[in-house]
């Protein structure tokens, strides 16, 4: 059932980049507001790739998206803060190119010494980059020596800085960020310390499928929650007021369901016992019920019950191995937001290794204060899930495998 661990990917330290230029690609497409950032995880998180390029000798050329500005120039959408904030991250000028290719990209990259770093604006100010063109890609590459792709929130994207430009590079390789990604989640899917717990939340069931089926294949335990839960609920004949369901869906929670609780499956699949219900989002408290009491009426399911977080909490307290995205219910307002905590904390005192993706379940990680506590969070959103998912990752796919030796 379990598969192989996949090939290991050439990274940044398989390089000889003494001297040369370097394109990496990374994901710098932070929350920006008004002109300022307001959470530079993603550029923090390719510091040490960064680092390593400049330590290295090479002239670095960093390139990344920025929102959906699909091929137009947009102000609110330029990297040149991100080329600010980096600066001051780095302790060093950065270089900004005002379009990441022709003359202002060519002259940013000549002027800069080994050691320096040029950020080139937006990649999808070119319609070229999302559809994978062939001379976008190469035009990029022709800015470089070598490449290499730090960019985990992207790589499920088959864009030209992520996929074609591979083919016309001399040399590429895996960032440091994008290398840990890959390991802390491909072990987990192929090699997890056991007991191997998932936790699954979040509002819709429709976005999380694949992940559930896939995980299904590896964990031990599958604990669901969130308003995702409420299509199960419905699917078993559970009062769920006017809670969200994805009526398409039924069928295909019915099958996940009586896939895991099938016989010969040594797979445990919890959904919630008890439930907080309430009249309306911004109400300021709720009623805790049994999942099998009618007297939700037509109130909404706004987080797991105390019962259900004590379940959760004993399941994962034994566990090796811990994955995590999405909320348990609407922590974001705090009436709601005991159970998501509850798990958040229960997550933390792990002893064994806890990944933590999605930006809802990495803001409930900040707001339980236990960030420190996690062993990795994913900088993927739909990458992290895709991968979860099973499914290959273009921009990983189109990386070389590393040599095996010995
Ligand atoms: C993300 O934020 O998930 C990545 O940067 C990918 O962005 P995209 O969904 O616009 O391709």
């Amino acid at each position: 059932m379990v598969e192989a661990t996949p090939p290991r990917k050439r990274t940044i330290d398989d390089l000889d980049l003494a001297g040369r230029r370097v394109f990496i690609r990374v994901d710098f497409n932070v929350p920006i507001a008004d002109g300022a950032i307001t959470d530079d995880t993603r550029i923090r998180a390719s510091l040490p790739t960064i680092r390593r390029a400049i330590e290295a000798g090479a002239t670095v050329i960093l390139a990344s998206h920025l929102g959906r500005p699909n091929g137009l120039r947009r102000d609110d959408l330029t990297l040149r803060p991100v080329a600010e904030r980096l600066a001051e991250l780095l302790d060093r000028p950065v270089t900004f190119a005002t379009d990441a290719i022709g003359a202002p990209a060519e002259a940013a990259v000549g002027e800069t010494p080994a050691g320096g770093v040029v950020l080139l604006e937006n990649l999808r100010f070119h319609a070229e980059e999302e559809a994978n063109d062939p001379t976008f890609a190469k035009t990029l590459a022709a800015l470089a020596d070598s490449y290499v792709n730090d960019a985990f929130g992207a790589a499920h994207r088959a864009h030209a800085s992520t996929e074609g430009i591979v083919g016309h590079v001399a040399e590429a390789g895996a960032g440091l960020l994008m290398a840990a990604e890959l390991d802390y989640l491909g072990r987990a899917l192929s090699n997890p310390a056991r007991p191997f717990v998932a936790v699954i939340g979040g509002a819709k069931v429709s976005g999380k499928l694949d992940v559930i089926r896939n995980l299904l294949e590896r964990v031990d335990t599958l604990l669901i929650g969130g308003a995702m839960a409420y299509t199960f609920f419905k699917q078993q004949g559970l009062p769920v007021g006017r809670s969200l369901v994805e009526g398409d869906l039924l069928d295909a929670a019915g099958e996940v369901v009586a896939g895991a609780r099938a016989a010969e499956r040594n797979v445990t699949l919890e959904l919630p016992v008890d439930h907080l219900v309430t009249t309306a989002l911004d109400a300021t408290s709720g009623d805790v019920l049994a999942a099998d009491d009618p007297a939700i009426g037509d109130r909404i399911g706004v987080d797991i019950g105390p019962e259900t977080l004590a379940r959760y909490a004993t399941a994962l307290l034994g566990a090796k191995t811990v994955v995590w995205n999405g909320p348990m219910g609407v922590f974001e307002r705090d009436p709601f937001a005991a159970g998501t905590i509850g798990v958040a904390r229960a997550v933390a005192h792990v002893d064994g290794t806890t990944i933590v993706g999605g930006g809802d379940s990495i803001a409930a990680i900040a707001k339980a204060g236990v960030k420190d506590r996690i062993s990795h969070i994913s900088t993927g959103g739909g990458a992290s899930l895709e991968f979860l998912g099973g499914r290959t990752l273009p921009g990983v796919a189109a990386l070389p495998d590393r040599a095996v030796t010995g």
